[in-house]
């Protein structure tokens, strides 16, 4: 009973639902959790499959140290929605989805205080990042809804169907709980991954000279 008392309500929601593993077209391996010890791995095949991503090469300016930040951003934001437990991958590690829990979007305290270790990528680029952040946040749903925080599948594997399982077990919860669900896709082929997975654009970040972001919402099925 303590416990139970204890969880936030997005918690309790869906602490006892448990994803029915879901086939990838490839080669039929089941999409599951993340482990923790499996985080570092994968921020470094989301970093590599964001090699090409305009909008990371605008914020970054194509430094060659682009990689190697975008990766610790990565494993950021797997430490600060790690603990919602609505991050998934496959057994063979070439792609992740990572989600936020209602009202979690800007992630766990413990997970923010690992900024301190990106101090030196955020101040070589902290105009243009902050400029992004805060009108990301600015133009961010207040409605309770499950966030897409991150989204890759490596290059090799792609147009297989891995991404659109990876968003499987997140999506069903969603609609089990009549929770709508937000994405900001930095690239017009990710908005249309996006719109084949139920998402419609409602509207668009602009700032001078980077590429559009848009802002994409499904409601519950
Ligand atoms: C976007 C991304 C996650 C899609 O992954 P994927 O595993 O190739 O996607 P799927 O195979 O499940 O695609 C399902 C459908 O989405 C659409 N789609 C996927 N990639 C597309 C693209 N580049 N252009 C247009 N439509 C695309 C297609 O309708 C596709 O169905 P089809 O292959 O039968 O035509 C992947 O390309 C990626 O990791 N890109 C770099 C990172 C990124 O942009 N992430 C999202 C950022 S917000």
């Amino acid at each position: 009973m303590t416990t139970i008392l204890r969880r936030p309500w997005w918690r309790r929601a869906y602490d006892d639902h448990v994803p029915s593993p879901v086939d990838t077209a490839a080669d039929r391996q089941a999409v599951r959790r993340i482990a923790r010890r499996e985080r570092t791995h994968l921020a470094g095949v989301l970093a590599r499959a964001f090699e090409d991503d305009e909008l990371s090469r605008w914020i970054y300016r194509d430094h060659p140290s682009r990689l190697r930040w975008v990766r610790s951003d990565f494993r950021l934001r797997l430490s600060q929605h790690g603990p919602d437990d609505l991050s998934y991958t496959t057994d063979d590690l070439v792609g992740a989805a990572i989600w936020a829990a209602p009202d979690r979007w800007k992630g766990h305290a413990t997970g923010q205080l690992r900024a301190f270790g990106a101090i030196p990528r955020v101040a070589r680029n902290r105009v243009r990042i902050g400029e992004m952040q805060r009108e990301l946040d600015r133009r961010h749903p207040s409605i309770p809804h499950l966030y897409l925080a991150l989204l890759g599948v490596t290059r090799e594997r792609r147009r297989t169907g891995l991404a659109s399982a990876l968003l499987v077990p997140a999506l069903t919860l969603a609609d089990e709980r009549g929770w709508p669900a937000y994405v900001e896709a930095g690239s017009d082929e990710a908005a249309a991954f996006y719109e084949s997975a139920g998402f419609s654009v409602t509207g668009a970040v602009q700032l001078p000279t980077a590429p559009v972001v848009h802002l994409m919402w499904r409601e519950p099925r």
